[in-house]
């Protein structure tokens, strides 16, 4: 950790070297690589999207975090809205700062750079809470969410073309240290 910076990071000029990292922490097809690509450009148009990196002293990028104001007119909150209503729940659409991705390279997790990165970014937000969906396994993301203040809203939460569950999950603002 001690050599790895983190802070702003231009997403739109770094989309290969975040989708590079990713497909690596998440595993991703080139295909698939193909289809995020449009993904986050198009993300990065919304209002208050924000994204960090974590880089070496030569630049070299080995993890990365963004995420927006929630919108219900998004893809990912029409498919979450009815999982969510379904708890009574619902209102965490509204007012919360959407976590989009977290990733970083597994020869450097483990060194809290994934914690620094959801962190730091959500501790920009101006909304009480935040919002993400994650893969319904007892995964080290899920752990790491729960120690940051993340309860599950929703789950099973199946996402159209996704393979796996996933769990939406909610936590007030600023994060839990
Ligand atoms: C989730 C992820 C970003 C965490 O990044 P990281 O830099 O390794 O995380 P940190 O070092 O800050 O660890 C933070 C917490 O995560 C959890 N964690 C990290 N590694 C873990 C492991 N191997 N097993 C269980 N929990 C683990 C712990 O709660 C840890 O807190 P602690 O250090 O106080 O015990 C990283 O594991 C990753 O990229 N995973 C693959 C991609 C992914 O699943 N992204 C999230 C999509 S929803």
């Amino acid at each position: 950790m001690d050599d790895v910076v983190v802070g702003p990071l231009d997403l739109a000029a770094r989309v290969d070297d975040a989708l590079a990292v990713q497909a690596v922490a998440f595993g991703l097809s080139d295909e698939e690589v193909g289809v995020r690509r449009h993904i986050v450009l198009r993300h990065l148009t919304q209002p208050g999207a924000r994204a960090l990196g974590a880089t070496t002293p030569s630049g070299r990028l080995v993890g990365f975090v963004y995420g927006m104001p929630n919108d219900r007119a998004q893809w990912w909150s029409s498919v979450v809205e009815p999982y969510l209503r379904r708890e009574g729940r619902e209102g965490w659409l509204d007012d919360a700062f959407a976590v989009t991705e977290l990733h970083v390279l597994p020869a450097d997790q483990g060194r809290g750079i994934g914690r620094r990165l959801i962190t730091l970014l959500t501790d920009g937000a101006d909304e009480p809470r935040s919002i993400l969906s994650a893969i319904d396994t007892e995964s080290p993301a899920r752990a790491l969410y729960r120690s940051l203040g993340y309860r599950d809203l929703a789950r099973p939460v199946h996402f159209p073309s996704a393979p796996s569950p996933y769990a939406v999950m909610g936590a007030p603002l600023p994060l839990l240290r």
